[in-house]
């Protein structure tokens, strides 16, 4: 049985000490990791995104009804999920005594969050209002609970926890689509919040953009940019990472280049890679020398190769990154499986993510995105059934909201409450707790 203290909740306290009384702990489902999808991707070819975008040059796209067939068979909520990959990585940071390590292993873990974006242009599929998400993950030490908590705009909350108090990982975004006539743009806004609690300390930072260019016609590719702060709230220091745009030479490709420094700006690490790759921390001088011998000896400008101004090409520089001589390795990406390209580019721990083992019906909240007919249906290739068990919710939810606005019925969220993150002041979305005492008898039936 797990104790966990949420900010504020009194409630849950008591209720969950009254279980803790009773002695008895709910059963937990088991997830057993598949490795591959029931069946491959069908073929996008046939189907043309431009005669439903031409009309939406600068427009929000979250509105837009996009044909099944550019999705990939994840709600929204277990896309989020993916921050979860590299947890080790936190896991990590708790155990180091030195603070500027910690901050870089932090970094670390804030960048390999948005790893899986990488070659991934499948849409995930929109949350439902008052959908939740569930994984427990008992190999990494964490579980994990998101709940789709606002439709227009939309908004998923999560909150993800050590099973040994190490840690707590939390955050609500609101992804805004803009499709720029070539490329979509998504702003993941919204707040990250890392607490390591032994330590005492808190860390957050917001996410980068992210760009799918060729949406129309030519090669689709993916760029993340943007720069993402990391802060200590205990001391004012900061991590700046700098996401790099590809640039008109195309070697800044997937480059993410910064520093940790102190109140008083002091540089103390340089932190540097590519989001796609791995990433190095190395002492400020070091790095600066090294950088002033390469441009004596024009080391890197031989390797760069122009790519036509305001063409949204696939740039061919895909050089490795080049290390530092004294540099430290924080973090390196998993390959991804071989049959990753028939499965739209999933990596192993997405392959995972939608997977309902055998007996786990009877323990999972019955809005948990595994019970989602269209994204089962879309896993296991049969597009047409995806297409309109997804209409089917859709109107569902309609229907359900108009029924609501007649009674004078307010939504109210299951599992999060809109509140004040202590550590930015700010408003967030927090865990009221109680989700895994796993009674959903109050859930209603979205699907
Ligand atoms: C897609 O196009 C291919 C070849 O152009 C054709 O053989 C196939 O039948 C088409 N599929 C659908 C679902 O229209
Ligand atoms: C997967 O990656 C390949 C190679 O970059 C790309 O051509 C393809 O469009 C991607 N597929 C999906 C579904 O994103
Ligand atoms: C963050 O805050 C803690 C608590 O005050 C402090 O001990 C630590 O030095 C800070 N870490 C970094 C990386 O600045």
């Amino acid at each position: 049985m797990f104790v966990f203290k949420p900010f504020h909740c009194r409630f849950s306290f008591v209720f969950r000490v009254i279980v803790l009384l009773e002695g008895e702990s709910p059963p937990q489902p088991q997830f057993s990791s598949r490795k591959t999808l029931p069946a491959q991707m069908i073929s996008r070819n046939n189907f043309s995104v431009w005669s439903i975008l031409k009309k939406c040059i600068g427009m929000e796209l979250t509105k837009i009804a996009m044909p099944v067939v550019f999705n990939e068979p994840l709600s929204f909520l277990q896309r989020l999920s993916e921050y979860m990959e590299h947890t080790h990585l936190i896991h990590e940071a708790c155990c180091l005594s030195d603070s500027i390590e910690r901050m870089q292993v932090v970094a670390a873990f804030a960048v390999s969050a948005v790893a899986s974006q990488w070659e991934r242009t499948g849409k995930p599929f929109n949350p439902l209002l008052g959908e939740t998400y569930e994984l427990i993950r008992e190999d990494e030490g964490y579980r994990l609970i998101s709940e789709q908590v606002s439709h227009h705009p939309p908004v998923s909350a999560f909150h993800a926890e050590s099973l040994k108090h190490d840690f707590v990982f939390h955050g609500s975004i609101c992804p805004k689509l803009k499709f720029w006539g070539k490329s979509i743009e998504a702003e993941p806004k919204g707040t990250m919040t890392l607490e390591l609690l032994k330590h005492k300390e808190a860390y957050t930072w917001t996410n980068p953009l992210c760009c799918v260019h060729n949406v129309i016609i030519g090669t689709l590719w993916i760029e993340q940019y943007g720069t993402v702060e990391i802060l200590n709230h205990s001391t004012g220091d900061k991590c700046i990472l700098n996401f790099k745009p590809c640039g008109m030479f195309g070697k800044e490709l997937h480059k993410v280049e910064g520093h940790i420094q102190d109140k008083r700006k002091k540089k103390l690490r340089v932190i540097y890679g590519k989001w796609t790759e791995c990433m190095y921390s190395v002492d400020p001088k070091v790095y600066e020398t090294h950088k002033k011998s390469e441009k004596k000896t024009g080391g890197e400008s031989k390797k760069t190769k122009q790519v036509k101004e305001g063409s949204d090409d696939v740039p061919e520089i895909q050089e490795t990154v080049t290390m530092v001589p004294g540099s430290a390795l924080l973090w390196r990406i998993s390959p991804r499986p071989p049959h990753s390209a028939q499965m739209y580019n999933f990596t192993n721990f997405a392959m995972t993510l939608n997977e309902l083992e055998p007996g786990a019906e009877r323990l999972l909240a019955p809005t948990d995105c595994r019970f989602r007919p269209d994204i089962r249906a879309m896993e296991s290739g049969d597009i047409d059934t995806a297409s309109t068990e997804k209409e089917r919710l859709e109107e569902k939810q309609r229907a359900a909201r108009k029924e609501r606005s007649r009674g004078d019925e307010e939504w109210s969220t299951q599992w999060f409450q809109f509140g004040t993150n202590p550590h930015t002041e700010a408003e967030d979305w927090l865990y009221t707790g109680g989700y895994f005492d796993r009674s959903y008898s109050d859930c209603l039936n979205i699907y």
